[in-house]
């Protein structure tokens, strides 16, 4: 399948789906707190996105995963199923949403810091948030995804962290993983060049240790092999005619 490009009623569609899923994040951020089991998360979560938005949880039975959102604590690098693990200071922890609104997908997620975490712990996740930031910054007609990918590769490893390479961003629309696959490392001036209109995701993980990763028995959950600290922040992002628009944008975010 060729990359889709979204004609001005999709755009319209993934701009609702978009910011209900961004909408979700701001949502349950006052719940994220010691104590709190990532189940009670996506319970609340399920019963938002259902309830409130009329909307659909993307990954509830989304190739056999269980919950409605994904949890990934610490080690964890994605796909973390919420489960009655208990919350604790020191914690850091993404949260990952994606719902589905009037046929169309919106897929975000955000780190969260419990109680008090090392300096060393909000480093790593402040270096993801840049990785994210620089990639989305980069996003307009003719920029090719080997410029972003080697630009978000660098930035990681400039502080000794390193870049996830099984998993990667991905294009969204009606389909949740779609064309083109969006890698968050690379060679300037190779890949896809990017056409107004394409929809896709950008969502670095960062190991704090090496990029090595496990996928545990579960057949989801993904860790570092060396059990170091993992960050990720997505985001899904429109290519506008002169850039982008970052369709998951959140109140408490500056692009
Ligand atoms: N939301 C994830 C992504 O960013 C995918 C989760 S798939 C699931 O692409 F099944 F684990 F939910
Ligand atoms: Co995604
Ligand atoms: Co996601």
């Amino acid at each position: 399948m060729p990359v889709s490009i979204k004609n001005k009623e999709s755009i319209e569609k993934m701009r609702v789906a978009c910011k209900l899923a961004a909408e979700v994040l701001e949502f349950i951020s006052p719940s994220v707190v010691s104590g709190v089991t990532t189940e009670e998360l996506d319970q609340l979560c399920h019963e938002y996105i259902v309830s409130k938005q009329q909307a659909i949880p993307a990954p509830l039975n989304y190739r056999g995963f269980p919950k409605s959102i994904c949890t990934s604590l610490n080690h964890v690098v994605c796909h973390g199923i919420p489960s009655n693990t208990e919350l604790k200071t020191g914690d850091i922890l993404n949260i990952d949403i994606t719902v589905i609104k009037d046929g169309f997908h919106g897929d975000t997620s955000k780190m969260f810091c419990i109680g008090e975490v090392t300096q060393k712990a909000k480093n790593l996740v402040q270096t993801a948030y840049e990785c994210l930031q620089e990639g989305i910054e980069m996003v307009e007609p003719g920029q090719r995804l080997g410029t972003i990918g080697s630009r978000i590769q660098e930035i990681a490893e400039s502080k000794r962290y390193s870049v996830v390479r099984e998993y990667c961003g991905h294009g969204i629309g009606e389909i949740f993983h779609e064309e083109p696959q969006v890698l968050h490392y690379g060679i300037p001036n190779t890949g896809l060049a990017l056409v107004p209109g394409m929809t896709f995701t950008i969502e670095p993980m960062v190991n704090m240790g090496k990029r090595h990763v496990r996928l545990l028995s579960d057949h989801w959950t993904v860790i570092t092999k060396d059990r170091s600290l993992s960050a990720q922040w997505e985001h899904t992002i429109l290519v506008t005619d002169n850039g982008h628009e970052v369709l998951t944008m959140r109140s408490d975010e500056t692009f």
